[in-house]
């Protein structure tokens, strides 16, 4: 496919954020690197493969850059002020809709100076999409920090074609309804010609609200996976409205995780954690989210019931840094960090801790190596649109060994239900289960790993994509 010309772009993905972040340096250098997040894992591979265009912020304040070209990728940066990172992306995308989304798991905040700059950074997506955008193309415009953009661009460009995926939950209507500018969010959304989910229950709540908040009349059968979008008549328009689950580049990182580099740094890993009988593998953002003060605190009282030996287990948390000046993910920093402590207190030895926290992301291979490594993946939060490193972990298993505790709670646990599902408010069933991974005869693992890997690896990023863009019906070939 041939993207960029000079006539603008044929294919454009439109996302708050980059696929790189840029880095100012102590030393007044700057450089640039991978951007956090499962929305840049997902598309990054699908984008590079077909030479797209991407329109996003480079992810700090102030930052003045021009488009340019990275490996085949046509990047159009879109700068904030240091105040618009304030109440755009730090206070109404992440202080208001990512709470509010994520089931109120911490309490949302509305303030009317957040909506205002949000409704700007919107408008100004907007407008340097409609710039860089050819005749006639095709716009994906991806998750909540841009629920206005298709609209605003509607009105900039009718000539477009427009899809948005939301890569998060939508939440209950009743949730939704706390919000003041609820009308508007939903008459943003309608602006396109698809509204993606990763859930039917996500698409049905988007009908309910267009029926009940602007009036219009949408079909009522259910929903399907990939299939029997909902309807929607705008005007002279058909708004489509479906749920396409997310994945992953299953077959790259399956042949990342075959290569002697990753298996030799596995075993490396397990030496340096001093050969423990099991580890214990955590993957994720620092999030409030996702459960991590949950699983620590069944492994501290399957330490304390005696039911595990700190001396079998070795616990790896890997968690990026994500949102640090938000208020929710500070105290829930302190609290996570108080938790580990107390473990290591408790149950380490000199050169032995039981819980290794690395407040740090490593890159693709080091990840392969750690998730090639853990005999057990423990993903459990308490909400989650997807997860994608459950499916990373069960794409790197191609041996078929180790296990996955998975809450009900993700997204992905509707795909992957021979992983040990838990409910990660039941702490009693979180331990029962953390223990059932770790002790499974391995027959039974690798039956389950077996039945995990058929859906992953079947069904793929690029399967996502390819199906979204279908029911959107774009021109382009894909
Ligand atoms: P979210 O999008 O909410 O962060 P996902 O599980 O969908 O959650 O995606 C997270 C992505 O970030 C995955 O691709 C995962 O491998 C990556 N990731 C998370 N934590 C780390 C880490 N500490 N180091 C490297 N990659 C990480
Ligand atoms: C989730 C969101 C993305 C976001 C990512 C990282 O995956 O769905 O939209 O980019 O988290 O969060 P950040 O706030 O650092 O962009």
């Amino acid at each position: 496919m041939s993207s960029i010309g000079e006539h603008g772009a044929d294919f454009l993905v439109v996302a708050n954020r980059l696929p790189v972040d840029l880095e100012r340096l102590e030393d007044g250098t700057q450089r640039w690197k991978h951007s956090p997040g499962g929305l840049v894992s997902a598309l990054e591979p699908f984008l590079r493969a077909h030479s797209g265009a991407w329109v996003g912020w480079p992810g700090i304040a102030d930052a003045e850059v021009d488009a340019f070209e990275e490996d085949g990728l046509q990047l159009h940066p879109v700068g904030l002020s240091a105040a618009e990172v304030a109440d755009y992306y730090e206070g109404f995308s992440n202080g208001t809709l990512w709470p509010l989304y994520h089931d109120v798991v911490a309490p949302p905040a509305f303030h009317r100076h957040w909506w205002n700059a949000y409704v700007r950074v919107n408008q100004r997506f907007a407008d340097v999409t409609a710039k860089v955008a050819a005749q006639g193309a095709t716009v994906w415009v991806q998750d909540y920090q841009l629920q206005l953009v298709p609209a605003m661009l509607r009105e900039l460009r009718p000539d477009l074609r427009i899809g948005f995926f939301l890569h998060i939950p939508f939440p209950p209507v009743e949730l939704f309804m706390q919000l003041p500018w609820r009308t508007e969010i939903i008459r943003g959304l309608l602006g396109a010609d698809l509204v993606g989910f990763h859930r039917p229950g996500g698409a049905q709540n988007f009908l309910w609200l267009a029926r009940r908040l602007v009036g219009l009349e949408p079909s009522r059968g259910a929903v399907g996976v990939r299939t029997r979008p909902g309807v929607v008549q705008v005007g002279d328009r058909t708004v489509r409205v479906g749920a396409f689950p997310i994945s992953i580049d299953s077959s790259s990182l399956d042949a990342l995780a075959r290569s002697k580099e990753v298996q030799a740094r596995a075993k490396q890993i397990r030496e340096d954690l001093g050969n423990p009988k099991k580890i214990l593998l955590g993957v994720d953002r620092l999030d409030y989210t996702k459960g991590i003060d949950v699983r620590l605190r069944a492994l501290n009282e399957l330490l304390v019931d005696g039911r595990v030996n700190p001396e079998d287990v070795a616990m790896v948390q890997l968690a990026t840094p994500s949102r640090e000046r938000v208020e929710h993910y500070k105290q829930m920093r302190g609290d996570i960090e108080q938790i580990v402590g107390r473990i290591n207190g408790e149950f380490s030895t000199v050169g032995h801790p039981v819980v290794h926290y690395l407040h740090q992301s490593v890159d693709r291979k080091e990840l392969a190596a750690f998730m090639t490594a853990a005999d057990v993946m423990v993903v459990t939060p308490v909400r989650d649109g997807m997860n994608l490193v459950c499916k990373e972990y069960v794409a790197t298993r191609y041996d078929l060994g180790g296990a996955l505790v998975l809450s009900e709670f993700a997204g992905a646990a509707a795909e992957l239900t021979s992983a040990f599902l838990v409910n990660p408010h039941d702490l009693d069933g979180v331990k029962n289960a953390l223990e059932a991974a770790l002790t499974v005869d391995p027959a039974e693992g690798r039956r389950r790993m077996r039945a995990l890997r058929r859906q992953v690896l079947t069904h793929d990023v690029d399967r996502w994509a390819r199906s979204f863009l279908d029911a959107l019906g774009t021109q382009t070939a894909f």
